[in-house]
């Protein structure tokens, strides 16, 4: 079985099964490790037992499959404090929501609770489950939690369930890309992805382009329509693009923000001066679009201010939709930049909101934040962001929005094809 490419060669792995239909895969997922010179034991949980036989994935590791917390045998053989420390690094694949949420809680009521709450190795799961489940609030929860404990996710991605006829985010990560996950975090060896950059400015000789804060939408001479954005994660965001070398055009609304540093910063007020400063600013191989652009703007602008004529009679306000800048620049045929990343606030059906912009604005990345306003992220410092490409989601703990900026930055440059 040894592979010439045998990037795994003297790991061990330790492998937790759950009870999913996914559970299948991970008999490939043994083979696909073993193949590259990892040794795998293997841990079974009850669930993943009604899926597939212990013997089945005993024979592939070529070993005993645990299975029982009070196993009388095992007690004297490993035990779980030993499964839990003898190896590289432990992966769960498939994590169903159940699991997930039992190791956010802390429950060590069968083996694979207790392996995975004694454990200081690294921890990487494989979420697969039903996208309603997934998409619950309490799943949301469990990953953030799981996320700021350290763990690393790999998936889940896109694609048909098990179920027929059902289809969203949900089903486990192909073997391959598990394993991809598992090569990438043995070979870092650090807590976060972005980390793994050895020289820091990942960007260096690249043009990022970035927009930020609200737009101003004129009624008259005095008065607009606008909206509650801060520009500070769009600020924040080409703070960390510069920092990482790359040369940034931020086109800004109209904020109190300071220009950051070594930052080209074009000012405007309305969103058509925004898509003029953006398309002026082209080419980018980066371009970010955090602004909350007004969605409307006046149909007319008056003159002059427009005065009460003691009559009573409000004045109409007619409105008309502005263009779409992310989807104006996603769509280009000629000049696209290389990665286009999109944001979306949201305040109901976060997830599933952002999944239907990614396909309409024909963003590569949309980031998704829940901004209703008891999250307090319009003006506040932090953010609680998901990351959703066509491959799947990944979602982050609250951080501060300094800190979204530098790891968002990060993993874009991590996503840049070579040759961009
Ligand atoms: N956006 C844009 N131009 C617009 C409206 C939005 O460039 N006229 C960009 C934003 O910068 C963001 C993304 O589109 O990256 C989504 O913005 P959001 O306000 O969440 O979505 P809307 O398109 O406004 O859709 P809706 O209001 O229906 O949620």
């Amino acid at each position: 079985m040894a592979n010439s490419d045998a990037t795994l060669r003297d790991k061990r792995i330790l492998l937790v099964i759950a009870g999913g239909i996914a559970a299948y895969k991970s008999l490939d997922l043994i083979r696909r490790l073993k193949e590259r010179g990892a040794t795998v034991r293997v841990v079974m949980t009850r669930g993943a037992q009604e899926f597939i036989t212990p013997l089945a994935a005993g024979a592939l590791a070529g070993g005993t499959v645990y299975t029982e917390l009070f196993d009388r045998e095992a007690e004297q053989d490993v035990g779980h404090i030993r499964l839990a420390r003898e190896a590289d690094l432990i992966v769960v694949a498939p994590a169903t929501a159940d699991l997930m949420a039992k190791m956010a809680g802390g429950h060590a009521d069968d083996l694979a609770g207790a392996i995975l709450l004694a454990t200081r190795l690294p921890v990487l799961v494989a979420p697969a489950m039903n996208p309603a489940m997934w998409a619950h609030p309490a799943t949301q929860r469990n990953i953030a939690t799981l996320l700021a404990d350290g763990i690393r996710l790999a998936g889940p991605e896109r694609g048909e369930m098990a179920e027929s006829g059902e289809a969203g985010t949900g089903r486990m990560s192909e073997p391959l890309a598990i394993v991809a996950a598992v090569e990438g975090l043995l070979a870092g060896g650090k807590a976060d992805a972005s980390e793994n950059v050895a020289d820091g400015k990942p960007l260096l000789g690249k043009h990022v382009l970035v927009t930020a804060g609200p737009t101003h939408e004129p009624i008259d001479p005095v008065r607009y329509i606008a909206n509650r954005s801060s520009g500070k994660q769009g600020f924040a965001i080409a703070a960390a693009a510069a920092a990482a070398g790359a040369r940034v055009t931020l086109v800004a609304g109209p904020v109190g923000l300071a220009d950051p540093e070594g930052v080209s910063v074009r000012r405007v007020e309305t969103a058509r001066d925004m898509l003029a400063a953006v398309e002026i600013a082209l080419p980018a191989d980066i371009a970010i679009f955090a602004a909350a652009v007004a969605d409307w703007r006046p149909a007319h602008e008056a003159g002059s201010k427009l005065k009460k004529d003691g009559s009573g009679i409000v004045p109409p306000l007619h409105v008309t939709e502005n263009p779409d800048i992310l989807a104006t620049i996603a769509h280009r045929r000629d000049g696209r930049p290389g990665l286009v990343v999109g944001f979306a606030a949201e305040t109901d059906d976060v997830l599933e909101n952002a999944e239907k912009k990614l396909g309409r604005k024909g963003a590569d990345i949309i980031v998704a934040n829940d901004v209703s306003p008891a999250n307090n992220v319009m003006g506040g410092a932090a953010n609680t962001v998901h990351l959703v490409t066509p491959e799947g989601i990944e979602s982050w703990p609250q951080l501060p929005k300094d800190e979204v900026a530098r790891r968002l930055i990060h993993w874009i440059a991590g996503r840049l094809k070579p040759t961009a």
